[in-house]
């Protein structure tokens, strides 16, 4: 069996592209609100540069530069029909990498930012490779930096196969308290705000049965600092 990530880079991050085409001029309500939440609280802050992982072709990364007055946005992405998408355009604000966040040789391209927003990508990333995302990703955040979080917040653990992948293991892994408890448990990330909600609130379900524990979701931000 291949690795998940290295599955996403070579077929399913460009699979789930095609599958996900959207109107593009618009940034989709659901990744507005993830910023919008927190923006109030955000807008007193200074936020220069921002990191997006898993950023797609770089929406909500171009709409974070200009709701903060940023200097740039940098975005990591598999897809390579995405960063192609993005590049043609959100290239006056944003640059975007092809790769993984555990590659250290893609993270090299991302200088230290204000900001990071991981939207629905830590449940994606193999255990094998999710140390090593974590630390690239606290490598890359100032001190004092802000971390956006939208995760899976089961009431256990829990791994479901991509139903899209059916030649490989591909996991969507969803733990408790989220992957916000991983940078949480370190001491160094307090928490400033958060929000639940499940897929029925943002009308992500097609089917109307699902497990609505499993399906619980939420919008963290995390203040990189001890105190
Ligand atoms: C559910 S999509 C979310 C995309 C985007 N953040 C959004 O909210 O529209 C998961 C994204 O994570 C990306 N991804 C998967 N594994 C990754 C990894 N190891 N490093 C960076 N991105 C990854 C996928 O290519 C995909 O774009």
């Amino acid at each position: 069996m291949k690795n998940q990530d290295l599955v996403y880079l070579e077929q399913e991050a460009d699979n789930f592209f095609d599958r996900n085409e959207y109107d593009f001029d618009k940034l989709l309500d659901r990744k507005k609100n993830l910023i919008d939440h927190f923006s109030e609280y955000l807008g007193s802050q200074k936020i220069d540069t921002i990191l997006e992982i898993g950023c797609h072709i770089g929406d909500l990364l171009n709409y974070c530069v200009e709701s903060f007055n940023s200097s740039r946005g940098y975005g990591i992405e598999p897809s390579i029909k995405a960063i192609e998408e993005g590049r043609k355009r959100f290239a006056r604000n944003c640059s975007l990498f092809h790769g993984l966040v555990g590659s250290d040789k893609t993270m090299e391209n991302i200088p230290s930012c204000d900001l990071v927003v991981v939207n629905d990508v830590f449940c994606w990333i193999s255990r094998e490779s999710i140390f090593r995302s974590i630390a690239n990703i606290d490598e890359r955040l100032n001190s004092g930096g802000h971390l956006i979080i939208r995760d899976f917040l089961p009431p256990k653990k829990i791994r479901n196969q991509n139903k899209h992948v059916s030649d490989q293991e591909v996991f969507c892994h969803k733990i408790v308290g989220s992957h916000a408890e991983l940078f949480k448990q370190t001491g160094n990330y307090q928490v400033i705000s958060s929000k639940i909600f499940t897929d029925s609130d943002l009308d992500l379900t097609k089917t109307k049965e699902y497990d609505l524990s499993e399906n619980t979701w939420v919008d963290i931000l995390l203040k990189k600092t001890w105190a």
